[in-house]
């Protein structure tokens, strides 16, 4: 990989401290869905004793559902206030302070047994969803920040790679004879706690972000010195003379609000990039899939589902690790038209297979292969880039605002995919995939148009392009012609 000697022990220390949010993210996204059954019996257990009756069906189903949406309620919460710290106490701070949240949440949820009180799950849910959505605001900004551009790319998809091996992590443990039994799963639920110490003692040897140190708070010295640091060189007056460059233009735009960000036309363009990678990620309904997944693994035959969804989450996984090493080579936008394209195809092949399951048995391996061709192409584009992309469209200035903004989108997509999906499946039976072909079709023509390539762009680059592109918004030019402004100077294209 280009800039390889670039990786030095204090960078790929911080990064790997900052993705230990990323991974709690993913414990905390995929941990509640193996032990459903037993959970819901630890609430009318719980029900029984309290009013001496058991709970009906439909307050069961209410529960449920509220334990599992009231998730991503917390992380639009959670999400929306990630410029209200990451700017007032610092990137690394923010992340270290967050985790308060994580411990309070992880005792709120392994105490509930003992408590006999399924209301304490629920609060403990909703909390750690407001550190997750925190968590998808700090980390893709602090890696951004304290990488090489020529390392970006590859550094920033770690965080895609630590949702996913949390998302496995939590598969594994959820087995029912390691953590997800009737007596264990409190310690499912609080495992969180590990990550978030494991977090809290190596942050503090990790470096400020530099970026932060001299436009936020004038710190030059301390900037360089951090730079020195990370870069394992003496050498970084490029990347010192690039945000001596943005801080002077930042004089007038110091930190924009979420309010100003979205009035401005100054921001509209990338705005819009960033909210609708965001929602290409979330409707692309890679949810769906994981609920969909188990069903159609039983029907295949499969005598152990759960067994079956984890070969999906190994696959989930291996795919972003090739996404790693191939996006700094190939690019964001082609690989994101790639998996967009590739999940689109695969959506048609498993609609078909669906359809037909009845009539020909051996369209259920179909099925499978579809799925798990859908979930690698989610990791090669839509999965990792919408994270890290956003905070590559935007400068110091409204970075904070921005993040807060794409990820309220992603959160928001994700709480109305997670509610409305069953009711839409009753609707439109195994039809339900060709709504989000759709979907993903109309996804590519706009990431064809619109998006610009940032690889080996320095953030100053970029947001420039977007200022010409604006300025010729004047006067009526073709999507094509912008196209070329935007790409035109990359020989890589
Ligand atoms: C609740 O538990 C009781 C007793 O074990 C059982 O008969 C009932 O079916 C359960 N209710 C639901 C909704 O699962």
């Amino acid at each position: 990989m280009e800039g390889l000697e670039q990786v030095t022990p204090a960078l790929l220390l911080s990064v790997g401290a900052a993705v230990m949010g990323s991974l709690q993210f993913g414990y905390n996204t995929g941990v509640i869905n193996a032990p459903q059954k037993i959970l819901e019996n630890f609430y009318n257990e719980t029900w029984s004793w309290r009013f001496s009756e058991p709970i009906s069906q439909p307050t069961l189903t209410a529960l449920w559902s509220l334990s599992v949406a009231i998730f991503p309620v917390g992380g639009m919460l959670g999400s929306f206030s990630v410029g209200l710290f990451a700017n007032r106490f610092g990137r690394k701070n923010s992340m270290l302070g967050a985790n308060i949240l994580a411990m309070l949440s992880a005792m709120l949820m392994g105490f509930s047994q003992l408590a006999g009180s399924f209301e304490m799950l629920i609060v403990g849910r909703f909390i750690v969803g407001v550190f997750c959505g925190l968590c998808t605001g700090f980390v893709p900004m602090y890696v951004e920040e304290i990488s090489p551009t020529s390392l970006r790319g590859a550094l920033g998809t770690l965080h895609q790679l630590g949702v996913v091996l949390g998302i496995l992590l939590a598969q594994i443990l959820g087995i029912e004879w390691l953590l997800g039994s009737s007596s264990l799963w409190p310690l499912l639920l609080s495992f969180t706690v590990l990550p978030a110490l494991l977090q809290c003692s190596v942050l503090p040897f990790c470096p400020e972000s530099p970026r932060y140190l001299f436009i936020n708070c004038s710190q030059e010295s301390e900037a360089h010195e951090v730079l020195v640091k990370l870069r394992g060189t003496e050498e970084v007056g490029e990347d010192l003379q690039e945000m001596r460059e943005e801080s002077q233009r930042m004089q007038r735009e110091t930190s924009v609000s979420i309010l100003e960000l979205v009035r401005s036309a100054h921001y509209r363009q990338p705005l819009i990039v960033a909210v609708l990678l965001q929602l290409s990620q979330q409707l692309s309904g890679i949810n769906a899939v994981f609920y969909y997944s188990t069903g159609i693994f039983e029907r295949a035959g499969v005598s152990q589902p759960v067994y079956a969804t984890i070969g999906a989450g190994v696959v989930n996984t291996a795919f972003t690790v090739i996404s790693v090493f191939v996006v700094e080579r190939v690019g964001r936008r082609p690989l994101h038209l790639i998996g967009l394209m590739g999940m689109a195809v695969s959506a048609v092949f498993l609609t078909v297979a669906m359809a037909l399951t009845d009539q020909l048995r051996w369209m259920s391996y179909i099925s499978i292969a579809a799925i798990f061709s859908f979930v690698a192409f989610f990791e090669i584009g839509p999965g990792p880039i919408p994270w890290f992309i956003v905070a590559e469209l935007f400068s110091q200035g409204p970075r904070p605002s921005a993040i807060a903004v794409a990820g309220f989108s992603n959160w928001s997509a994700n709480f109305l995919v997670g509610m409305c999906f069953q009711y839409i499946e009753q609707l439109c039976g195994p039809y339900v995939f060709i709504i989000f072909t759709v979907l993903l079709l109309g996804f590519f023509v706009f990431t064809y148009f619109k998006v610009p390539e940032t690889k080996g762009r320095t953030f100053d680059e970029i947001s420039e392009g977007f200022r010409r592109s604006g300025a010729r918004g004047a006067d009526k030019y073709s999507a094509a012609e912008e196209f070329n402004t935007l790409h035109g100077d990359d020989p890589d294209l």
